[in-house]
């Protein structure tokens, strides 16, 4: 089964094209960063009107990648939620058009699906049950994969998400958007022992907490400001992410531990982040997990991971009906 997978959820447009959920035949990405970076962040209405004029192009991009017709296709799936209303609307428009023409089924796909999915792609071998680790800008889960399409919760942040923390903390130190990854890399310089944060404790085994962290970050920005004191970005970043990673790591490791699953997944833009990937890796295996991750372009926002999702849930017969709607706050448990 061939699908072309649509993704306008935030500032990425992005057209692939997926056969039988496992390999990419195309993946065009087109980044809209630079023009929300003027603004410090995404502008919902300036995504919007990008995703218009991007997505027939990228169609188009996708198609000559893979070397197809728009006949060749066998179903188009596309990401309904969650994301911004506007910027989901435009692909979910598009991909409703494009099934209807070409008379082929539409799947609809939950973005954090979509994440989980990402570990298909990048491992053919990968099949469930296993746990999985999805963090990204407004989600942070550990999730057991059950089946394909069948998720528990396990544990999640009581606030805010880890992406949300790194982009907040980026803002801190001065960093420009997109703050995540190039405090990354920033801390891969510095020194993660000179400045101390807490490491948040939660009550259930596998949540997580950054809202305490992010503030103590922030206030001890502006005392040692207030202080006149000089501040080595490299070495506050690297103790930040050190605190961040920490947690994410142990929670994760436990709940796939203790469940006795021998896999363990990451998902999301912050899988991108380097120490993460490390620390996983080093501390998945030490516990006698097997630890998946998959390479960073298809750890951040893509429609290949899109496709993957789709392809899982056609399978089951889950075709979307031509009034689909976008559902920006849909989410993945209740
Ligand atoms: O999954 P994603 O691309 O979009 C959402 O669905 O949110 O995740 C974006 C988030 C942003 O908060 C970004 O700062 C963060 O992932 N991120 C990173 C890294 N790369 C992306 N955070 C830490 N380290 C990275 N290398
Ligand atoms: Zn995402």
């Amino acid at each position: 089964m061939t699908i072309l997978a649509i993704e306008s959820s935030c500032d990425e447009t992005a057209v692939a094209i997926v056969r039988d959920g496992r390999e990419i035949l195309a993946n065009c990405i087109l980044s809209q960063i630079d023009r929300h970076a003027l603004f410090g962040g995404v502008v919902p209405e300036i995504a919007s009107r990008m995703h218009v004029e991007a997505l027939d192009p990228l169609v188009d991009e996708a198609l000559s990648r893979a070397n197809m017709a728009l006949s060749d296709l066998d179903a188009v799936a596309v990401t309904h939620g969650p994301g911004l209303v506007g910027a989901l609307l435009t692909g979910v428009s598009y991909a409703k058009a494009l099934a209807y023409a070409l008379g082929v089924p539409l799947a609809a796909v939950n973005h954090i699906e979509g994440h989980v999915s990402a570990n298909y792609l990048a491992h053919p071998e990968l099949e469930p049950p296993f746990a999985c680790l999805v963090a990204s800008g407004g989600h942070s889960h550990v999730i057991l994969v059950e089946r394909y399409g069948a998720y528990r919760l396990l544990g999640q942040t009581l606030d805010d998400a880890a992406g949300e923390a790194f982009d907040k903390v980026a803002r801190v130190l001065g960093i420009p958007y997109p703050g995540g990854p190039l405090l990354d890399r920033l801390a891969e310089e510095g020194d993660d022992g000179r400045y101390r944060f807490p490491h948040p404790r939660t009550d259930g085994p596998y949540d997580f907490s950054f809202s305490g962290l992010k503030t103590a970050v922030v206030n001890r920005a502006h005392n040692l400001r207030q202080l006149g004191e000089e501040i080595v970005p490299a070495d506050f970043a690297a103790s930040f992410r050190r605190a961040v990673v920490d947690m994410l790591v142990e929670k994760s490791v436990r709940a796939a531990a203790d469940l006795g699953v021998k896999r363990l997944a990451a998902a999301g833009g912050v899988a991108a982040n380097r120490l993460l990937r490390r620390e996983l890796a080093r501390r998945g295996e030490a516990a006698g997990l097997e630890v998946f991750l998959p390479p960073v372009e298809l750890c951040t926002d893509n429609a290949a991971m899109i496709a993957s999702a789709a392809y899982y849930r056609l399978l089951d017969g889950e075709v979307a009906g031509l009034g689909l709607n976008a559902l920006p706050s849909i989410r993945m448990f209740d």
